[in-house]
């Protein structure tokens, strides 16, 4: 059996000279030393690789909570209207939404991209009766996002854009003042375990999102300055963290290769990916992107083969019962979108022989159809 996705996190022997420093300093959470160089490393890393001012960041406890912080402080405490997303995300973006007040609307996604554009959110704004109070624009599976796109986007229509950059982590070549939200999850390029970061160049921004991650106190004060709740990580969260940079060069080296390795051979038998990933950008969740019907025989022949398959986004938010009631643009091409995106098997240890194991199985069923 290949499994779809192996997730690994550093080693303990790697983590245990943080944790010594854990013992030595008696400082478990509350933006402790440890979770301070973590930041610093995040945005020297992010600031290093992105166009623009340097980047600073609010760490969360999680993806899902950076996306709800960087709303609630972009809408700015107000209560009601709706949150144009695409349909096409993990559940999570639309969890966010609601966890501050806002009604999901969804939007269909472009099939080659699988993205919101700014054309179609444009088209969803002239649909949605009543009013649309932020925007979240997510970045599938880890690609890019079309930031200057969005920033003409906002300054057009005067409403607030948040990006759901869960799975970027390692691909942003530009960061502005809207808020990028980044996963920092065991199943990502760079995981923690469980935590997430809002990275922008707005300082503010990220003063207020970091005193609403701790009762709303800023730095030194016990008085609750705006609403939030506990969205800290703890010090042990940031060891990991810190080991995982130690040993980032080395992870990006082997995700590379084996990403090489998926494109070259899909290119050789012509199935498409998702454009650029690759040779500009890298992530866990790796897709091959099929018409419906031939999705269908390749994850029969995958199921036939013993090679373990994922429709990470599963078919949209709308299909989810929590979400059934959500109002939408109609999503003309989500649906063709969903079905045809196959994650394949992806993690930084894959062998050659398995990603050749995988394109002959897709090579044969498609061969067979
Ligand atoms: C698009 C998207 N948004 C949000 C999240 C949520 O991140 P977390 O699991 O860290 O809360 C994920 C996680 O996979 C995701 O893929």
């Amino acid at each position: 059996m290949i499994p779809v996705l192996i997730p690994s996190l550093p080693e303990t022997d790697a983590i245990v000279p943080y944790l010594r420093r854990i013992d030595e300093t008696r400082i478990y959470s509350n933006y402790g030393p440890l979770s301070r160089e973590f930041t610093t490393r995040l945005c020297g890393f992010v600031s290093e690789r992105a166009q623009g001012a340097p980047v600073a960041a609010t760490i969360t406890g999680n993806g899902t909570s950076a996306i709800e912080l960087a709303l609630r402080y972009r809408i700015a405490g107000r209560r009601g209207g709706l949150c144009l997303m695409p349909g096409y995300t993990f559940i999570a973006t639309a969890h966010a939404a609601v966890n501050v007040g806002l009604e999901p609307f969804f939007a269909d996604v472009d099939p080659e991209t699988l993205s919101l554009t700014p054309a179609i959110a444009e088209r969803a704004l002239s649909l949605a009766e009543g009013e649309v109070a932020a925007v979240v624009v997510v970045s599938p599976y880890g690609a890019p996002i079309d930031i200057p796109a969005w920033e003409a986007f906002e300054a057009a229509h005067g409403i607030p854009v948040v990006f759901d950059a869960a799975a970027a982590a390692l691909n942003l070549t530009r960061v502005g003042a809207q808020p990028v939200c980044v996963s920092l999850h065991a199943t990502k390029a760079l995981g923690i375990g469980e935590g997430g970061a809002i990275l922008t160049t707005d300082v503010d921004l990220v003063a207020q999102t970091t005193a609403m991650t701790g009762f709303g106190f800023s730095a030194s004060s016990r008085v609750s300055e705006v609403r939030g709740g506990n969205y800290r990580i703890s010090e042990y969260a940031a060891a990991v963290g810190l080991a995982a940079f130690d040993s980032l060069e080395a992870r990006i080296r082997q995700l590379r290769e084996a990403s090489g390795a998926y494109h070259e051979n899909f290119e050789r038998i012509g199935v498409r990916m998702q454009p650029g990933f690759a040779a500009e950008w890298l992530t866990m969740t790796v897709n091959a992107l099929f018409e419906p019907a031939a999705a269908e025989a390749v994850t029969a022949a995958f199921d036939a083969a013993g090679i373990q398959w994922r429709r990470w986004y599963g078919t949209g938010c709308q299909a989810h019962p929590a979400f059934s009631t959500c109002r939408h643009d109609g999503l003309a091409r989500t649906a063709s979108v969903a079905a045809g995106a196959i994650g394949v098997p992806f993690f930084p240890a894959i062998s050659r022989e398995q990603i050749n194991e995988v394109c002959v199985c897709v090579e044969r069923a498609l061969a067979a159809r």
